[in-house]
């Protein structure tokens, strides 16, 4: 097939692995201050390195003929150009809360294939609490919630501490720090002001899930879908000094290549009831948002031992190294595909459901 690769790269410059205090940590977004340039710039985080975009072309190559067309505002006339057979679509775009799901929505104004979620799901999907609130309608567990963008907005504040506030409409841990977990609540009337400032989107603040973390990668559609083995995230493998949540300082800082952590577990060593239990809610919530192609979901347990949903990835992360910890493809690994096998399985569920082949 003739497919075009759309997506975003990461500018190298612009990425802080630095350690930090956890109290000093914002994203400096917005902010050009000689003071916010010692902090961590978490602004690209969702942004694929150009590393991982090459190893996604190469991968495809295999056996399909690869143009690449870069997720700019000069995107829509090279699709309309090439007119690609399909394309596959790794882009988290630029701004606003949309962003992700414009590109989808151009190749569907253009009555082009792509791989993955459609505008819908991509749109509803960055945004965390919207989909908490499709969740709790399907009575699918997620942790009690409200969002916040300033003090105001705290009047009926009603949830148990410790809370865990992050940016409504993120991914890759942007905005989720050490210091993101709280448990005062004068440290939340702070935390959501800094949010606001920083990340220019209201807050949302969830209950804590004190459980054990899983991650679940799904390939297919209907009744031809893949639920791969659940990957844990050993989140006791983390220093002491951090909180026991999947952080910035977690993924992007702590575990390095030249020093790994052993974060994951894959396939997660569970009982089969537990097993059990996370797929169903995996697969349940891949069909109420109404995924396609490939989704990561991930989950955490409550007090209870009860699988929680925590966030949806319709377009996940896949580092290619298996030396970088990243889960989709660490999962893809224990099914025994490789990461060509991986994609081009991704891409053939979506020509079929395209009815392409
Ligand atoms: N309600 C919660 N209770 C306990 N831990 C949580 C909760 N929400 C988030 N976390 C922790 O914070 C981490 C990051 O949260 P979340 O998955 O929402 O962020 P993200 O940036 O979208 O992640 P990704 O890198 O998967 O895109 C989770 O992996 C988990 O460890
Ligand atoms: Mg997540």
């Amino acid at each position: 097939m003739n497919v075009a690769l759309t997506y975003n790269v990461r500018p190298e410059a612009e990425v802080s692995t630095e350690i930090l205090p956890s109290n000093e940590i914002v994203s400096p977004k917005l902010k050009s201050t000689s003071k916010t340039q010692e902090k961590i710039n978490d602004v690209y985080a969702e942004w694929d390195t150009f590393e991982t975009i090459d190893a996604v072309r190469s991968a495809l190559a295999a056996y399909n003929d690869v143009i690449m067309i870069e997720a700019d505002e000069n995107a829509f006339e090279k699709f309309k150009e090439y007119r690609p057979d399909i394309v596959f679509n790794i882009a988290e775009g630029i701004f606003g809360a949309s962003r992700e799901a414009q590109i989808p929505a151009m190749l569907d104004m253009l009555n082009i294939p792509y791989t993955g979620s459609d505008p819908l799901t991509l749109a509803t999907c960055l945004d965390k609490a919207r989909t908490k609130e499709i969740l709790t309608y399907h009575k699918i567990r997620t942790a009690k919630f409200l969002t916040a963008s300033d003090k105001n907005d705290l009047k009926n504040f009603d949830l148990k501490f410790p809370v865990i506030i992050k940016p409504v409409a993120e991914g890759s841990s942007k905005g989720i720090f050490n210091n993101s977990f709280i448990e005062y609540f004068a440290d939340l009337e702070k935390a959501v002001e800094n949010n606001y400032e920083t990340y220019n989107q209201p807050s949302l603040i969830e209950e804590f899930l004190s459980g054990r973390e899983f991650t679940v990668a799904i390939v297919g559609n209907d009744e031809d879908i893949n639920v791969l083995p659940i990957v844990e995230i050993n989140l006791d493998t983390l220093p002491g000094n951090l909180v026991p949540i999947y952080s910035y300082e977690a993924k992007w800082i702590v575990d390095r290549r030249e020093n790994p952590l052993n974060i994951f577990t894959c396939p997660a060593i569970i009982d089969k009831e537990l097993e059990n239990k996370i797929k169903e809610t995996a697969l349940k919530t891949f069909k109420v948002l109404k995924c396609k192609d490939w989704s990561r979901i991930d989950i955490r347990l409550d007090a209870m031992g009860e699988p929680n949903i925590i966030e949806i990835n319709p377009l996940p992360g896949i580092l290619p190294d298996p030396k970088d910890n990243s889960c989709f493809p660490k999962a893809a690994r224990a099914y025994g595909w490789d990461y060509t096998q991986m994609l081009n399985n991704v891409l053939y569920v979506s020509a079929k459901r395209y009815k392409l082949i």
